[in-house]
């Protein structure tokens, strides 16, 4: 690939590939070549300057490309139109989290069997190059335990929830909405299924264990009310995704959390994301950006673009270690659902959990092991991990309109 111009099929001109376009014109116009603009509806796109087709595949067989870039998201066409890349042995930057967290391991597959990359940094983290740094220059400080705040938008309706001491939880999600930070259906975001494909990407590169989403507990934050808002009085509340791998194999879950000052993550605000690694030879590593919007992560599917012809080293599959729900959690709060507190302290009570009440709905427990908490899940509305510099006795509920301590 010296010499010429690098030739590239850009699949997808919406928030991010528009923005592909834009860099890739503004700072790498001489090495590179955008020959084809893959879209849907010509209709929506008045630009003149720019070789748009509607016919996806070409991209694909055009022999004269080189590398494809597929920013149009989802899982099909997307799945047909990078496997027949790869068979046509072009290189593929994707930043589609959805079809990698599924169907990773057939595509990877697909590029090493036809000599080409599949490169994929977009898809977690945004602007962070969380994936290159586990590929390369982590790869030996032997990661132990991952966490982090993953997803933009359930972040920045937390940091909201945090500086609004008088807004209610729907005020927050409808000024969230209107930023586009959240789709008509918040589902994705707050029941945690895109920390959970993000979190099992995570999870091949720093341990090399196959994790497919759904076997990553998620706890939602879907039905987050004024009820919980009096928890920002003791910390403040952040989403996070953890991953942990032990002998006895790789604890995963998503859990909402207060943190305190001390947290690396206590000043993570609004959509930025951040990543905690702790290792065996380094200690911890942070790294944290902007985990979303259409300049930050075409800046990793640029930077993925630029070391496209850099093979990562490959990734030693573990067939020992598999995902397991034993983990103990310490201090969770649970608020049932309505007319369910019953049945919860019930089933606390099966378990043999040492809990204590707070106020009429609430409860929280010492310690409990997390696939119990899944199923306590059931009659919950909400469970929030607690710091243990906050006492459970001192707890106490008060209405939401009481003033957040930031
Ligand atoms: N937006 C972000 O902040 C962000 C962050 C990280 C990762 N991502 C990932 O990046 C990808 C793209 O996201 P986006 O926000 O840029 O999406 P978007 O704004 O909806 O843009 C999608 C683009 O793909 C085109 N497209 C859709 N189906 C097509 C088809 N069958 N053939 C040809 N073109 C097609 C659309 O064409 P039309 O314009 O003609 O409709 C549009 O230009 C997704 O995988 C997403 O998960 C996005």
């Amino acid at each position: 690939m010296s010499g010429k111009k690098i030739r590239i099929g850009l699949a997808g001109f919406g928030v991010v590939g528009k923005q592909v376009w834009e860099q890739i014109q503004a700072d790498h116009a001489g090495q590179y070549e955008i020959v084809s603009v893959a879209i849907k509806h010509p209709d929506r796109h008045t630009e003149t300057n720019i070789p748009f087709t509607e016919k996806l595949f070409e991209l694909a067989y055009d022999p004269s490309v080189q590398v494809v870039i597929e920013v149009i998201g989802g899982i099909q066409p997307a799945h047909d139109f990078i496997r027949e890349a790869l068979r046509q042995k072009k290189h593929v930057i994707t930043a589609n989290k959805f079809l990698i967290a599924y169907h990773g391991e057939e595509l990877r597959a697909l590029a090493s069997e036809n000599g080409v990359n599949l490169l994929y940094e977009a898809s977690v983290g945004g602007s962070i190059p969380i994936l290159s740094a586990l590929n390369f220059n982590l790869r030996h400080h032997q990661i132990r335990q991952v966490t982090g705040i993953i997803n933009g938008s359930t972040n920045y309706i937390l940091t909201r929830l945090q500086q609004a001491g008088n807004s209610t939880v729907q005020t927050i999600l409808e000024e969230a909405r209107s930023l586009g930070f959240l789709e008509a259906d918040p589902s994705y975001d707050l029941k945690g299924w895109d920390i959970q494909q993000k979190l099992a990407i995570i999870a091949w590169h720093a341990f090399g264990i196959p994790v497919l989403p759904a076997q990553i507990p998620a706890f939602s934050l879907m039905n987050l009310s004024d009820e919980d808002h009096f928890l920002t009085r003791y910390g403040r509340l952040k989403y996070l995704a953890n991953l942990e791998r032990t002998s006895a194999g790789l604890d995963a879950w998503i859990l909402p959390e207060l943190i305190t000052g001390e947290h690396p993550f206590y000043d993570i605000r609004n959509e930025y994301n951040a990543i905690r690694l702790n290792t065996r030879y380094s200690g911890s590593q942070v790294l944290a950006g902007k985990g979303a919007g259409g300049n930050p992560t075409a800046c990793s599917i640029v930077a993925d673009l630029l070391s496209v012809n850099h093979h990562p080293p490959e990734i030693k599959k573990d067939t020992q270690l598999v995902v397991n729900h034993n983990r103990i959690l310490d201090q969770v709060y649970l608020r049932a659902k309505k007319g369910q507190t019953k049945k919860l302290i019930q089933a606390v009570g099966t378990h043999g959990l040492i809990s204590r009440l707070v106020g009429s709905n609430r409860i929280v427990l010492k310690t409990v092991p997390l696939g119990v908490l899944a199923e306590l899940q059931t009659f919950a509305d909400l469970a929030v991990s607690l710091p243990k510099s906050v006492f459970i006795e001192k707890i106490q509920p008060v209405p939401h309109s009481y003033p957040a301590v930031m």
